[in-house]
């Protein structure tokens, strides 16, 4: 368990399927969040994609429910998506959504991403942290600049969506960026 001041970071369960369910089917959540098109997913969709997590078999993702610490009630969800084209594990993504909107900017983002670095850089030793959005997801942009990703690129209309096509940054952290960013 990762445990910050607002937020608890705990292993994502069975039971919890029923509230990504929730979230991810919520266009408000999901509509900048999604990695490609998709406005809705079922439940077993959902199921065959965490399967190998739940069992803790998937070596190459954590999958985290973020819980409010003060209710204890799950607010979102997070995660750590290990790169394995590369044969030497250097690199991870990092994702997050807050899935119940009462929990938008109160600082809960900020603490998860700083709990999900201190894992990759501190637990994981990972050299380097990636964060991709879309261009105009400026929560996410606003996030990540404040933590100290720096973009790295942008691939110019790479996605089709709402009848348009939209840029995606991707944003990047070297540890060494981040003691910096943490003294
Ligand atoms: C992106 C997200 C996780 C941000 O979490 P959050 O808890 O609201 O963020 P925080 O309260 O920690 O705020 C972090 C910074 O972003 C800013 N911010 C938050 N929401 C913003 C918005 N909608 N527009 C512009 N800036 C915003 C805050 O002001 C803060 O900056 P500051 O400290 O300089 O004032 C949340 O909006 C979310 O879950 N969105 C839906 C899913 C999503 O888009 N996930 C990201 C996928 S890449």
């Amino acid at each position: 368990m990762l445990s910050g001041k607002k937020v608890v970071l705990r292993a994502l369960e069975r039971e919890d399927l029923k509230s990504m369910h929730k979230w991810q089917n919520d266009e408000d959540i999901m509509r900048l969040a999604r990695p490609f098109p998709d406005h809705v997913i079922s439940m077993v969709a959902l199921e065959t994609e965490y399967e190998k997590e739940l069992r803790g078999e998937d070596t190459g993702r954590r999958a985290f429910i973020i819980e409010e610490k003060s209710t204890g009630r799950s607010v979102g969800f997070a995660s750590i998506r290990i790169q394995k084209f590369q044969r030497r594990m250097t690199s991870a993504d990092i994702g997050l959504a807050l899935g119940e909107k009462r929990a938008w900017k109160k600082g809960f983002g900020t603490e998860t991403t700083r709990l999900l670095l201190d894992e990759m850089f501190h637990q994981l030793n990972l050299h380097r942290a990636e964060w991709w959005t879309y261009a105009e997801n400026n929560a996410s942009l606003k996030l990540a600049e404040k933590m100290g990703f720096k973009e790295d690129g942008r691939l110019r209309e790479a996605v089709f969506f709402d009848n348009k096509f939209h840029d995606i940054v991707v944003l990047g952290m070297l540890k060494d960026e981040y003691r910096h960013v943490k003294s």
